[in-house]
């Protein structure tokens, strides 16, 4: 159990360390108003599929660009818009391209980050992501968007400590 706590731990300081522009800006902070899964907002998705970015990459012992990873999938779905009465099912199709335009209007990224947004929604999209770091990021977004739909999402309780 401790153990786990300073995984968790560990992780946290990655997030808060690599993603603080990011987490304190205030128009990541908007998407916290739109809803991306149920009532998970899109800033709850973004940090918890971020973390499990990281979590992913602790378990997987791969060389990794860190601080692209926690970046990129922090900004994954950075289009900020209600999609359930703005693009509707095209949502789907299109919201990588625009959260790319997003985030590089609004942070300075990497190419290696820009490449992770874009490629995010494989396979709905079809172009896979052939970096490690997209690939997680794309594994990740499912396993979360997944125990959205139907409960809270993953570290829910450090989300909301996270947000204030
Ligand atoms: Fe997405
Ligand atoms: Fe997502």
């Amino acid at each position: 159990m401790r153990k786990r706590q300073a995984k968790l731990a560990e992780i946290e300081r990655d997030l808060t360390y690599y993603g603080a522009d990011i987490l304190t800006s205030d128009s990541f902070k908007s998407s916290d108003k739109n809803m991306q899964h149920g009532d998970v907002s899109v800033m709850e998705h973004s940090i918890s599929v971020s973390m499990m970015c990281m979590r992913i990459a602790k378990i997987s012992h791969m060389k990794l660009d860190y601080s692209s990873l926690v970046r990129g999938s922090l900004l994954h779905d950075y289009f900020l818009y209600d999609w359930h009465n703005h693009e509707g099912h095209l949502h789907g199709y299109r919201h990588a391209d625009k959260a790319l335009v997003n985030a590089s209007n609004d942070f300075a990224i990497n190419p290696k980050e820009a490449y992770m947004i874009s490629r995010h929604m494989f396979p709905l999209n079809i172009r896979p992501p052939k970096s490690r770091e997209a690939a997680i990021l794309c594994i990740a977004d499912k396993i979360c968007a997944t125990k959205e739909i139907f409960s809270k999402p993953f570290y829910y309780n450090r989300i909301q400590e996270i947000k204030k």
